[in-house]
């Protein structure tokens, strides 16, 4: 066993884990956050995506060793002092989930990678660099290759594009 800090959510919390315990059964078996779903558990599905230092990335795959001392926000800590976080509230209104079980790694995928945009990141389509007026459009076929690590079954892609799109503005 080894104790591990890290501040998930704006909270540090202090656990005791196994080196071989993933960030995603650290998350929901030892803080109890339900939110980061484990579905495929081999890093295919993108349902447990967290945001890590900013960056997205599949707890079923990190170890939460790894994670001592980071920041983690898993979609428990999206909302802001008591409303939800403007793509939640544009998942509801364009009906961006069926049965929901993908949509809390969707929206925490969809926040980082927003950030990502906003930060001028090369296109994930071209690979090229984005002047300044690409930077300020985002495509629908940038949003849907750059959102490619989220699987939803039941098909949902239209609504969640359409509400990156809202927010993205
Ligand atoms: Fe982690 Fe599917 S549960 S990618």
């Amino acid at each position: 066993m080894t104790e591990i800090r890290m501040r998930v959510n704006g909270v540090v919390e202090s656990l005791d884990v196994e080196p071989w315990v993933s960030l995603l059964d650290a998350l929901r078996d030892r803080l109890g956050l339900m939110g980061p779903k484990k579905g495929c558990d081999q890093g295919a599905c993108g349902a447990c995506t967290v945001i890590a230092g900013g960056v997205r990335i599949n707890a079923c795959l990190a170890l939460a060793v790894q994670y001592a001392g980071k920041e983690i926000t898993t979609i428990e800590g999206i909302a802001q002092d008591g409303d939800l976080h403007p793509l939640q509230a544009a998942f509801v209104r364009h009906d961006g989930f069926q049965c929901g079980y993908c949509t809390s790694g969707q929206i925490c995928s969809a926040v980082a990678m927003l950030a990502e945009h906003a930060a001028g990141m090369p296109s994930a389509v071209t690979g090229h660099p984005r002047d300044a007026a690409a930077a300020a459009e985002l495509s629908d076929e940038e949003i849907r290759e750059r959102m490619s690590g989220n699987l939803c079954r039941c098909g949902a892609y239209n609504g969640i594009v359409d509400a990156i799109k809202d927010v993205a503005g």
